[in-house]
């Protein structure tokens, strides 16, 4: 989603500005703009519709050593150069750019209209940069303060002046702000990643606080002005991006990536003598934990696949009764929360709003939460306090690969702690921690089937539909193959349980439409036969995925995709890592802009 940098300091500001613009662009955005105070303090702004590429070459004639820049995903009003941001006041004397949505903006605009300010975009945005001038007396942070008592939705922004040189203010309600500390001075941004290069430190400003930021001083303050001692914390050498390096995308890179990752995900937390995991993060006694009576799981998108995968471990394993919910739902349905429910919300980013606002309706319903994240001292991680972080690196790719597997494996390891907290003996534990152990192995053997994988996928990729059938743990394996494949080749895929097919969807099956089904050798494998018999009776040609040299699937189709042998709780980690490399082969043989997909972001910050 949108994407905010600022710097204040000795170095050009455009340079690190258009740096940390491109940094941000795997977020998903679709306009960019820059605004940077001149030698005279006079802001300069330059702004365009489309990528930072188009941005450019409207930078060079834009110098200064403060500015603040933007990229937009649109909400409010078409992606356009008007639109983008950075919005200004009437007089062109403050600047800002803002993450988030203005939820009262038509009446603060209605009222600032009525006083004769004429606004230029369509934004919810720019009523921030006129409310600020209009409470302006001479002291910047004291008109923030004042403008965001007025505004109500979720903001993350950041603001310049031409009455104030050197400074940026900034302050954040509900959407991500971090404030980086550097050698040449000091930077905001949206995410970590944006100002990694350039900052040691930062500082993660939570919901109501305000930052003044000069090139040699940064101060908070709280929602009424009063400072407030931050705390402050070294960026996470995890976080640096490494680039694609020899890969033709990220999202290729990050598939690649995952036997490394889920070695990272897995480090240190096995023990084999035990036969258990341990999650110190997670911060629950043994008794603790044996008190734990029902498991909610919250997420969205491939978080919520892998939750529907976490399901299947905690009964399975742990004998304790769980349930999996869309983040976005959960909060609006009134959800009863018993006592002694743990409530595991997961997400990649840790900055999902419907996530998010699980997480604190979980919070305050009493429950004890623990979040599963990827990104470290991101706003879920920080708001539940306990919970793992996967490790897996930094996922550029909008489409999420090695975060959705490492999601995975790490359930695993918490269904496996309640288990040998509860019912599961030493022995059976041991079982598992072998297994746990093999994964980057097995990933790795389905990565060396890569060819075989492009040859089908560029088989079926002139096609416009698809569907994934699946069972047991591999029913939400097949809801995130077809994720995969909509999302990053626009080819219309749809998931379903392998039984559910025959109760509506099987009438829209025939020759064009390929299913991909699941067939590995778990329990439920005859059936997934029967269920291909099913859909070849309809013309529908099958791509099937076994498991080893399993020769069955032979006698119904030619495309096999073939990975190792492995339990029924491992089976998931292995068929998804084939299934987003059929979705990659599939998508860059239809010429698709994998990395970052029309219409999506990286990190979903609003409702
Ligand atoms: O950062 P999160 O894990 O909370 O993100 C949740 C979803 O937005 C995300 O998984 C989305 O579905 C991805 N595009 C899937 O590839």
């Amino acid at each position: 989603m949108c994407g905010i940098v600022g710097y204040t300091g000795d170095a050009d500001a455009t340079r690190i500005l258009v740096d940390g613009l491109l940094r941000l662009e795997y977020r998903g955005y679709d306009s960019a703009g820059i605004c940077v105070a001149g030698a005279d303090g006079g802001l300069q702004t330059v702004k365009s519709a489309g990528k930072v590429a188009r941005l450019l070459p409207l930078t060079t004639e834009v110098h200064g050593r403060c500015g603040i820049a933007h990229t937009r995903w649109a909400t409010h009003g078409a992606p356009s150069e008007v639109n983008a941001h950075p919005h200004l006041d009437g007089a062109g004397n403050i600047a800002v750019v803002h993450n988030g949505i203005i939820e009262n903006y038509r009446e603060l605009k209605a009222s600032l209209l009525r006083d004769g300010v004429e606004f230029r975009s369509e934004t919810d945005s720019e009523v921030i940069a006129h409310l600020i001038a209009r409470y302006y007396e001479g002291d910047l942070v004291r008109a923030v303060v004042r403008t965001i008592g007025r505004l109500r939705g979720a903001y993350g922004i950041a603001v310049i002046s031409r009455h104030h040189p050197g400074e940026i203010v900034c302050a954040r309600n509900g959407s991500p702000v971090v404030v980086g500390l550097g050698k040449r001075g000091n930077m905001v941004a949206s995410d970590v990643t944006a100002l990694a290069a350039y900052a040691g430190e930062v500082i993660y400003l939570r919901d109501g606080e305000i930052a003044d930021i000069t090139p040699d001083k940064v101060e908070v303050r709280n929602s009424v002005n009063i400072p407030v001692v931050p705390d402050v914390t070294e960026i996470p050498a995890e976080t640096v991006n490494s680039g694609k390096g020899e890969y033709a995308h990220y999202m290729l890179k990050e598939i690649f990536e995952q036997p490394d990752a889920a070695a990272n995900t897995l480090r240190g937390r096995l023990d084999r003598e035990l036969g258990t995991a341990l999650l110190s993060g997670l911060n629950m006694t043994p008794a603790a934990m044996a008190q734990v009576r029902q498991v909610v799981i919250a997420g969205c998108g491939s978080s919520m696949h892998a939750g529907m995968v976490g399901e299947y471990y905690f009964e399975d394993i742990a004998g304790i009764p769980t349930s999996v919910e869309q983040a976005a739902e959960f909060r609006y349905r009134n959800p009863i929360i018993a006592p002694n429910t743990l409530v595991i919300p997961i997400s990649q980013s840790g900055e999902t709003a419907d996530t998010l606002a699980a997480v604190r309706e979980a919070v305050n319903k009493g429950a004890t939460v623990a979040a599963i994240s990827n990104v470290v001292g991101s706003t879920i991680a920080r708001e539940c306090g306990r919970g793992v972080y996967l490790h897996a690196g930094p996922e550029i790719s909008v489409a999420s690969t090695k975060a959705f597997i490492c999601q995975v494996i790490t359930l695993l390891m918490l269904a496996l702690a309640f288990g040998r907290n509860r019912r599961m003996n030493r022995e059976q534990g041991a079982e598992l921690v072998r297994e746990l152990e093999s994964v980057p192995e097995l990933i790795r053997a389905v990565l060396d089937q890569a060819e075989v994988i492009r040859r089908i996928a560029e088989k079926f990729a002139a096609g416009e539909h698809a569907f994934y059938i699946g069972r047991g743990p591999l029913y939400p394996a097949a809801l995130e193959g077809a994720l995969k494949l909509k999302e990053i080749s626009y080819v219309h895929a749809e998931g379903y349980h392998a039984a559910e097919l025959k109760h509506g969807p099987i009438a829209l099956l025939g020759e064009n439409v390929p299913v991909v089904a699941l067939a590995n050798d778990i329990p439920g494998r005859e059936k997934m036969f029967s269920n291909i018999e099913e859909c070849l009776a309809r013309h529908a040609p099958v791509i099937a995925v076994v498991t080893g040299d399993d020769r069955t699937a032979e006698r119904y189709t030619e495309d096999i995709i073939r990975v190792p042998p492995c339990s029924r709780f491992i089976a998931p980690v292995v068929t998804v890592a084939a299934l987003q490399l059929f979705a990659y082969y599939l998508a860059s043989a239809r010429n698709c802009p994998i990395d970052q997909p029309r219409n999506l972001a990286k990190s979903v910050t609003v409702e």
